[in-house]
């Protein structure tokens, strides 16, 4: 769970993002949880070169070890990192009052108990239309799993989060909701109103 490369989403989900940005035309995006920053690589290439990202990490040292790649694809305009927790920084950006609904697209990819808290910001923040992101939504297949008891302690406690997160997202009637098996679960927010 801590290796790097189960941390990164797969390619296959970074080109499924890839081509939902283009065709969504979005040009300012927020990312909860950058590490390493492939799905923000993956952003900032597929918005246009006026595109930005607000991108929020508490772990800039991550971040600063795949900034070279940022670099050399000259996508580093794009992006504001900002290095922090989310939460401070989304209840900014509302107080800030320019931003609400500013946002085509939001990626959130971080603390799996935080992703409740994190809806309800986002909501604000991105404008109708616009999609809100979920990484992880399967958890390793333990959503659908009802055997709880024989699961490892990190795949119960992450399918508790998810399973809270599924079933409040089914009925959020803000949203429209697609949970797409790519990945380890990538679940698609349209927010309606
Ligand atoms: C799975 S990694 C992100 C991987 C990245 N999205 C990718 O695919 O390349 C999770 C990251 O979330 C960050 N994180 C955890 N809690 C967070 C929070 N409350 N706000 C922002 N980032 C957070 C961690 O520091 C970690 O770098």
């Amino acid at each position: 769970m801590c290796g790097g490369s189960l941390m990164n989403v797969p390619v296959d989900e970074g080109l499924l993002i890839s081509m939902l940005l283009k065709t969504m035309n979005a040009k300012k995006t927020i990312e909860i949880g950058v590490f390493t920053g492939y799905s923000l690589l993956v952003t900032a290439l597929a918005l246009p070169a006026d595109g930005k990202i607000i991108a929020i990490d508490p772990n800039k040292e991550a971040y600063q070890t795949g900034l070279q790649f940022i670099q050399k694809a000259g996508v580093e305009h794009k992006i504001n990192f900002i290095e922090s927790d989310a939460l401070p920084i989304l209840n900014d950006l509302i107080a800030n009052g320019k931003q609400e609904g500013a946002f085509d697209f939001a990626f959130v990819d971080a603390d799996k108990e935080g992703y409740i808290n994190f809806h309800e910001l986002l909501l604000k923040l991105v404008k109708i239309g616009g999609i809100i992101a979920y990484d992880n939504t399967l958890w390793f297949g333990s959503v659908a799993d009802p055997e709880e008891e024989k699961m490892e302690e990190f795949l119960r406690i992450g399918k508790k989060y998810f399973d809270e997160l599924n079933s409040f997202l089914a009925t959020d009637p803000r949203i429209e909701s697609s949970l797409i098996s790519i990945g380890d679960g990538l679940t698609l927010c349209r927010r309606i109103c």
